[in-house]
């Protein structure tokens, strides 16, 4: 049985935060579309930005694929697979580890870049932020999560609570006594998190759901060279020279 403020944080507040994502993202995108932008700030530096950048997304995704597989994949799976727990932990102690300190150095190095640069540090806006400092934080204990109790104290096994929690949430089969069992740092990543999740649709982080993923597909730009004769025979007009 949980108790009111279990219920509460691992019962409503998940689909409250949902809900802030779905439907902020929606009004988001109605009423602001020239506003739906990363907010680059590649025209006011670009030398550290081309580096740093990279970096964190890189991270980022091999951060998103291992929760994937911890938190979507039950554990059955992976033990049908012929992956004991042991295994397992392995694994996602490794990756885990080296997917969060790339992703957290690459952020670390954007924050540098983004307070130590005058002109970028003027291009922040409060949103900003307000987000940034959720996501060095969500970020901060999740590597905890993996280096602290995965690591450093033997292992936790979050699939027993953490991973069947988040996946009741998403079946609408809500078991708050998963999460409340779980260790108080693992609680405040998710916690964290889905305080991250609902300033989503308010932040720059928009531009997520836009990811310029048909650029990989597109056909080349052609570009030619304007040597004399080779476009056209008629004398530039003034101005086109
Ligand atoms: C609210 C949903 C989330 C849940 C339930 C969740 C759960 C977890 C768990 C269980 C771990 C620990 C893995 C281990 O012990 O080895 C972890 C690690 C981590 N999480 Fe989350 N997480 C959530 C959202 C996020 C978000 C939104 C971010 C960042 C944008 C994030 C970033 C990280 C990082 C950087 C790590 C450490 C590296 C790793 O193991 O991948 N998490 N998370």
């Amino acid at each position: 049985m949980s108790s009111g403020p279990d219920l509460l944080l691992w019962g409503a507040a998940p689909y409250a935060s949902i809900a802030l994502l779905v439907f902020g993202t929606i009004w988001r995108y109605r009423h602001d579309k020239f506003g739906w932008t990363t907010r680059s700030s590649q025209l006011h530096e670009s030398r550290l930005l081309r580096v740093a950048s990279p970096v964190f997304h890189i991270g980022l995704l091999m951060v998103i694929g291992g929760h994937v597989l911890g938190l979507l994949v039950p554990k059955g799976v992976t033990e049908f697979a012929g992956l004991d727990e042991h295994g397992y932990h392995l694994i996602s102690l490794g990756m885990g580890s080296v997917a969060g300190l790339v992703a957290i150095g690459g952020l670390g190095l954007l924050l540098w870049r983004r307070i130590r640069v005058p002109a970028v540090r003027g291009a922040t806006s409060v949103s900003d932020k307000y987000m940034y400092v959720v996501l060095v934080l969500v970020m901060l204990a999740g590597l905890a999560n993996t280096l602290v109790d995965n690591g450093l104290r033997g292992g936790y096994d979050y699939r027993e609570t953490v991973a069947p929690w988040f996946r009741g949430i998403l079946l609408l089969d809500p078991r708050p006594e998963l999460m409340a069992s779980a260790p108080l740092d693992y609680r405040l990543h998710t916690a964290l998190g889905m305080l991250l999740f609902a300033l989503w649709p308010f932040s720059r982080l928009v531009h997520a759901f836009s990811a310029p993923v048909r650029y990989l597909l597109r056909p080349y730009v052609v570009y030619r060279r304007r040597a004399p004769g080779s476009v056209g025979t008629r004398d530039p007009r003034r101005g086109w020279e």
